[in-house]
């Protein structure tokens, strides 16, 4: 059985390369919903209507043991629907979402550093729904920004610049130290356009390094679980639609080691 990705787009691509650089000996099935793509500003239902077509999919065709969820928009928004639809209907499979890794993360940061403000950067969905500023709240004195861009995942799948949108933003305090956490994988792509901007963060959070870490430590802890995984080192990518920068980036991180279809949900 394989390990099932899944996202928008390129976002979930690149937080892949980052897993299979760790972990490559597993086979993974990448579903990148580039017919839907930007999921940012999409409907609850839309986006759950999305999800568990590709999950039966992923599931059921592709013989997907386990489904990482690459995608804040739906972590943050739905998570909790499909794990009860996971559970239902498919109960011998498994999901992995991204908010519990990356608060993780945030909370030992905060913890060994003298570092009281934490700002996200997030799509429309992601930020509006504040998942990640509740899980701090609890937190003693740590104030919690959220800024919402939502045309950077946008600018990012058409192979656009995005210095320049980005700098729109540049309001954080000066005076301050930051945590800073891209909370879209598409923003960790331009993560080199965040740090020009935002001097003022002096910890960034990516989840292209922290998801590949935390499935580590999640194979690690369910041996039962890696029994059944395959392991022949190999990938596919599945594209709802087929896109002409989508598929630049695909060939520059992957080279040609994979098999690749569009299928039309
Ligand atoms: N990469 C996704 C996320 O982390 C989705 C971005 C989008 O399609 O708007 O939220």
């Amino acid at each position: 059985m394989k390990i099932g990705v899944f996202d928008s787009g390129l976002g979930g691509l690149w937080v892949l390369k980052n897993i299979r650089e760790m972990l490559p000996l597993y086979d993974y099935v990448f579903f990148a919903d580039q017919a839907y793509v930007p999921y940012g500003n999409k409907t609850k239902e839309e986006l759950f209507d999305r999800a568990t077509k590709i999950f039966k999919h992923l599931y059921e065709i592709e013989n997907c043991k386990i489904i990482v969820i690459a995608c804040n928009t739906n972590s943050t928004s739905i998570f909790e629907e499909l794990k009860l639809w996971v559970k239902e209907n498919y109960p011998d499979r498994l999901i992995v979402g991204i908010v519990l890794p990356t608060i993780l993360n945030i909370k030992s940061l905060i913890e060994n550093n003298n570092i009281k403000d934490v700002v996200f950067f997030g799509t429309h969905r992601t930020v509006n729904s504040h998942v990640y500023k509740t899980e701090l709240e609890n937190l003693d004195s740590i104030n919690v920004s959220e800024i919402e861009m939502s045309l950077l995942a946008s600018l990012i799948e058409e192979g656009k610049p995005t210095l320049e949108y980005i700098k729109s933003f540049s309001e954080l305090d000066k005076n301050k130290e930051y945590i800073g956490a891209l909370v879209c994988t598409h923003y960790g792509i331009v993560r080199e356009d965040f740090k020009k901007v935002f001097p003022s963060v002096k910890h960034w959070v990516y989840q292209e390094d922290i998801l590949p870490n935390y499935l580590k430590s999640y194979l690690n802890e369910n041996s039962n679980l890696t029994e059944v995984l395959s392991k022949d080192n190999s990938m596919k990518v599945i594209v709802s639609k087929e896109s002409p920068v989508f598929n630049d980036f695909l060939y520059k991180w992957f080279g040609d080691d994979f098999k690749f279809s569009v299928c039309v949900l």
